[in-house]
């Protein structure tokens, strides 16, 4: 009998939502290099097709799927595609987001629901529509939360109010589904350069070098999408088994909150 080396994720079929950029390809390429066969979920077709052609010669697996994470509709469709294309659902990463800064007096109705509906509705309509395939292999659900509800910062209260949210699901949704076998937990992500900070990856990445970020954080080093998927890859195999409803930041050390002074 040959064992698969350690970290390995191979049989193990995970569904990604948000995975046209990002934190979310970040995700699929590291879970595809375990192993793991992978449904890529976002808006973007052309992104996703990209991905998929990118991991052409990947030891896993990664078909697309194109859908709104906000549509009871596609969410189902998205569940039916991972039974047909996969074979089922082990695992499921709600990273799919969305975020509009501005203070309570500037930010619009629809931009506030907006925010709601990419960062909260989407989890609960995915995970719902999961739940029967979740059930059959005692899978896993992974929710991508963020650093901004340990430190919250000015002017984003909508977003912050979100995340507080997928807090909430993670940790009632544990309890719930606990007796089935289903494990929920959430990866916290620092700051991360991505699309969704309103700059691309390489801004921000140039924005961190200049030194922007690094004296709210313990560690000087920029954070990569792939610590992120790092730690979706443990909770997602069998290293996880005895996790639930758990919030791992995963950030450096941003969300210590460092002292201005070393007097008090
Ligand atoms: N980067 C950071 O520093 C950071 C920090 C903390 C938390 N996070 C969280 O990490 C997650 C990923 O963010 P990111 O930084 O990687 O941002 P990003 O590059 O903008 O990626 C967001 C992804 O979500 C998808 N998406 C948004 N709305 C959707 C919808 N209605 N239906 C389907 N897909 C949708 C987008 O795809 P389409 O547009 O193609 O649909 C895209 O793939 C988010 O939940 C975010 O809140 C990020």
């Amino acid at each position: 009998m040959t064992r698969a080396a350690a970290g390995s994720l191979e049989g193990r079929r995970v569904v990604v939502t948000g995975a046209s950029s990002g934190l979310g390809s970040h995700i699929v390429r590291l879970l595809v290099e375990r192993g793991a066969a992978v449904l890529a979920v976002a808006r973007r077709t052309d992104r996703l097709e990209r991905l998929v052609a990118e991991l052409g010669g990947a030891p896993g697996r990664v078909a697309a799927f194109t859908g709104d994470v906000t549509s009871e509709g596609d969410a189902r469709a998205m569940a039916a595609a991972g039974v047909e294309l996969l074979g089922g659902i082990d695992v499921l990463v709600n990273n799919a987001g969305m975020e509009v800064q501005a203070s309570i007096d500037e930010l619009s109705v629809a931009d506030f629901e907006g925010m709601w509906r990419a960062n909260v509705l989407s989890v609960f309509l995915c995970t719902r529509a999961a739940l029967g395939e979740l059930r059959r292999s005692r899978g896993v659900v992974i929710n991508i939360g963020s650093t901004v509800m340990a430190r919250p910062p000015r002017g984003r209260f909508g977003y912050i109010s979100s995340k507080g949210a997928v807090e909430g699901i993670t940790r009632g949704l544990a309890v719930d589904l606990g007796r089935d076998g289903i494990r929920v937990n959430a990866v916290r992500p620092g700051i991360v350069p991505s699309e969704l900070r309103g700059a691309s990856e390489d801004e921000e990445r140039a924005r961190f070098e200049a030194g922007q970020h690094f004296g709210r954080q313990a560690l000087s080093t920029a954070g990569r999408g792939s610590d992120i998927a790092e730690a979706v890859a443990w909770l997602a195999g069998p290293g996880g088994r005895f996790v639930t409803g758990s919030i791992i930041d995963v950030d450096g050390g941003f969300s210590l909150g460092l002292a201005e002074t070393a007097s008090a």
